[in-house]
């Protein structure tokens, strides 16, 4: 099926009615890491021989170009170049990507432009140039700065190379992140404790912090490390929480921490509910229109996705999300956020009714885990804690 014959059929009449499309996003996808590590079950793959950077860069261009019609009139609010590692790409294919992306994406003046980096691919005039190519926020997946923990996690970078990045992040980007990641294999409460003073000794403007988890088909699956139990890990998230607050950043989402006006405009759009087209190897995409909410994947192989991007066909799999699905789908990102979303908003991007959802925000009041007035829903810190119960009472 062409695009053309795609975007015909996303705009036939339907039973939902959306009142206004939401903010666009779009995030491209850098499938190559050094490594893989263990625990990762992204669509990352360890580089063998050079990255076809020049060949993938065209498949960028041809995927994009094939959606445009999908988002035509729309412009973008965010960018986020995910992986994988994108900073294995040099500094000329990131200006190169991003130029690409102007050429034929309007974006919103002021538009945040996050690109992911790993400290193992960190030289000092690198980070400067992915700067001077246009990003405009660096994302550094530090994950700890114990060298035993990080070997024990497969890591391919120490302890020092991390706070080197950082150094340079924060000297070249007004605005960084720095991911963390708690409850590794034997991590003691002081462990962690000196990660977190680290951390914040680098004053990040934001924070995520996400505890490990074991996914299925990952290494670590098939090999489980000896981690803290859920006593444990549980009193880890409450140091955490008190440390990132007395360092002035706001718990914001369940992994995300943030300082006055740091919060991450992309991953906010998601958790809002807002659009995102998703090019790349693997990449998910999420898109409205006036009578339905589409789902999109791009084929996952890298050297499959190229032949096919190539080719004008890119996409692997669209789906319409049914009816019934939406208000799940809908809560599984607002109630990430601490202050929860606005009844209209509900509305307005589901292009449900709210009397969808009277029946369980009832439930979920009444058990204690959502606070609510006519306007707004908010999960409540017994609800925060306990977000997937709250969440499944809309399934
Ligand atoms: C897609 S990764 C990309 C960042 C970059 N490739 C890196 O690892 O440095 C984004 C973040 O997700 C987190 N992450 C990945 N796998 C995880 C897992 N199994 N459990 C918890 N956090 C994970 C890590 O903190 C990582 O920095
Ligand atoms: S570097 Fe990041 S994306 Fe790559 S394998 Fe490790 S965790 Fe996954």
């Amino acid at each position: 099926m062409t695009p053309a014959d795609m975007v015909a059929r996303y705009m036939r009449p339907g039973t939902l009615s959306l009142g206004a499309l939401p903010p666009l996003s779009l995030y491209v996808h850098l499938p190559w890491c050094l490594k893989k590590c263990p625990y990762c079950d992204f669509n990352s793959h360890e580089k063998s021989g050079e990255v076809p950077e020049a060949r993938y860069l065209a498949a960028l261009r041809a995927d994009l170009e094939a959606a445009l019609p999908f988002v035509w009139g729309r412009r973008v609010i965010s960018i986020f170049i995910g992986g994988g590692t994108p900073s294995l790409f040099s500094p000329e294919s990131i200006d190169q990507l991003i130029t690409d992306i102007r050429a034929r994406l309007p974006l919103e003046p002021g538009c945040e432009i996050t690109l992911e980096a790993n400290p193992g691919t960190f030289e000092r005039d690198r980070f400067r140039a992915f700067r001077q190519a246009g990003a405009t926020r660096l994302s550094v997946g530090v994950q700890s700065f114990d060298d035993t923990k990080l070997k024990a996690i497969g890591r391919v970078h120490d302890g020092a190379q991390a706070m080197a990045a950082l150094e340079e992040a924060s000297r070249c980007f007004d605005t960084f992140n720095l991911d963390l990641m708690y409850a590794l294999p034997g991590q003691t409460m002081d462990e962690l404790d000196a990660d977190l003073a680290r951390a914040l000794s680098f004053q990040p403007p934001h924070l995520s912090i996400y505890h490990l988890t074991i996914e299925p088909n990952t290494f670590f699956a098939k090999h489980p490390p000896q981690v803290p139990d859920d006593d444990l890990s549980s009193q880890m998230l409450d140091l955490i929480i008190e440390r990132t607050g007395s360092s002035g950043l706001e718990r914001y989402e369940v992994s995300a921490f943030a300082k006055a006006g740091h919060r991450c405009q992309h991953n906010l759009n998601y958790w809002q509910f807002g659009d995102y087209l998703g090019i790349g190897a693997g990449a998910h995409g999420k898109l409205s229109f006036p009578h339905r909410v589409v789902r999109q994947i791009r084929y996952r192989d890298p050297n499959k996705y190229m032949e096919q991007a190539l080719a004008g066909a890119a996409i692997a799999q669209d789906d319409e999300v049914a009816r019934d699905q939406l208000p799940f789908e809908y809560m599984l990102n607002a109630l990430r956020l601490r202050e929860g979303f606005e009844l209209a908003r509900f509305t307005e991007r589901t292009g449900l009714p709210l009397t969808a959802i009277q029946k369980p925000l009832a439930e979920a009041e009444a058990k204690g885990l959502i606070e609510r007035d006519w306007q707004w829903v908010k999960p409540t810190a017994r609800g925060f804690d306990f977000l997937s119960d709250l969440q499944s009472l809309f399934l």
